[in-house]
């Protein structure tokens, strides 16, 4: 009987997904974890008005969506200073940056990012048949002179940069990113993932003139405003460019509730502010665990706290490891010497409290499982 068959493009591709979720962890542990401390989510929740709209939007959730998205990108327009047509929505940045690689990358074109950065954007280009190029990390930030000078290098069409980045926490220097775009090749567009912007210091944010061609730049509803599960962000840059993400995406592909709650949480400019306080507040608290333990944790411009095992990956693995076991899920860089850090969000007090607890045992017996087996 004749069976299905895969695309050659698809056929060749790794097994490998980007991210093992906390519910797969649990399902393989056979319990629940205690504190849900490694997917960089807000557990501080969203706004009352969000909840509030949302559910009132659940009772029409027999329509489908806005396919246009209308009222959202004209509310995101006003915020930024833009026009409609500069700012497209989506199934939040990782769904945005799929459609982004569908739309310029195609089998052997180049793309630069750094070893260790955020991966749903290396498996998108992997998806198209794009080749990757990395530079390392220069003391725990994005390298922008490597990675625009590999973009030289290699001819690359997008350079990828998150800022504030993911997994270490950290924030470009004021007029770095603009520097850095009038460096880039010809050609080249820099993608410009601002997952958590709104927790960096707005001193800090890149100032750059909306139809510049050479960037693209991604925000989400997941971090500061809560919303990880309703899958909602958007991207903004030249009209041309975001216009055509009407070409490839799923024209029906954001849901009606998550349209409704985006709108009302950009409303709610209370809440948001005292989540940022909130965040900032467990990024101390996160610091104190650290130093407590005799460990320093990198300075963070986001929702999580990199905090450095002053060892190598074999021992932040082990702590990764000492944590489940106690019930904490936490994440680590994949790749050295970030591997060094344990990667932990800047969660509600109670569960810190308990991290804290925990904490120092779960390194005692990290240290003795690296101790005894490497
Ligand atoms: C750098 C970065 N970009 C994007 C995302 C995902 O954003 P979204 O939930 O909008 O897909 C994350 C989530 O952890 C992230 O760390």
């Amino acid at each position: 009987m004749a069976g299905f068959r895969l695309a050659p493009l698809v056929e060749g591709l790794p097994r490998a997904i980007p991210f093992v979720g906390p519910e797969t962890l649990e399902r393989r542990r056979g319990r629940p974890f205690r504190c849900r401390l490694g997917a960089n989510e807000n557990a501080f929740g969203p706004s009352p008005a969000a909840l509030h709209a949302m559910t009132h939007a659940a009772f029409d959730v027999w329509k489908y969506g806005d396919p246009e998205n209308h009222a959202l990108r004209e509310r995101l327009a006003a915020q930024l200073g833009c026009r409609r047509g500069n700012v497209v929505v989506g199934e939040g940045i990782d769904g945005l940056l799929g459609l982004l690689v569908r739309m310029t990358i195609g089998p052997g074109d180049a793309v630069v990012t750094s070893a260790g950065a955020y991966p749903t954007f290396n498996y998108h280009v992997t998806g198209f048949g794009g080749v990757i190029h990395t530079v390392p990390y220069r003391d725990d930030h994005e390298d922008l002179d490597a990675l625009v000078e590999k973009a030289h290098e290699v001819g690359a069409r997008l350079v990828y940069l998150a800022n504030p980045d993911n997994p270490m926490g950290t924030v470009q220097k004021p007029g770095a990113v603009e520097a850095a775009l009038e460096r880039l090749p010809d050609g080249a567009l820099l993608v410009l993932d601002e997952a958590y912007v709104e927790f960096a210091d707005p001193a800090v944010v890149p100032d750059t003139d909306i139809e510049d061609p050479r960037i693209i730049r991604l925000r989400t509803f997941s971090k500061a405003h809560a919303m990880a599960g309703a899958r909602i962000g958007y991207a903004f840059g030249a009209e041309s460019l975001i216009g055509s993400f009407d070409r490839v995406r799923n024209h029906f592909g954001v849901n009606r509730i998550a349209q409704e709650g985006a709108l009302a949480a950009l409303d709610d400019a209370d809440w948001l502010a005292e989540t940022l306080a909130k965040v900032a507040e467990a990024r101390k608290a996160l610091t104190a665990i650290a130093a407590d333990n005799g460990l320093t944790a990198v300075p963070s411009s986001t929702n999580f706290v990199a905090i450095d095992c002053g060892g190598d990956g074999r021992l932040a693995r082990a702590m990764v490891a000492a944590l489940a076991d106690r019930d904490v899920f936490v994440r680590m860089p994949a790749v050295a010497p970030l591997d060094r850090c344990i990667r932990v969000s800047a969660g509600r007090h109670a569960d810190l409290a308990y991290l804290a607890e925990v904490f120092p045992k779960a390194l005692g017996a990290a240290r003795t499982a690296v101790a005894a087996h490497g």
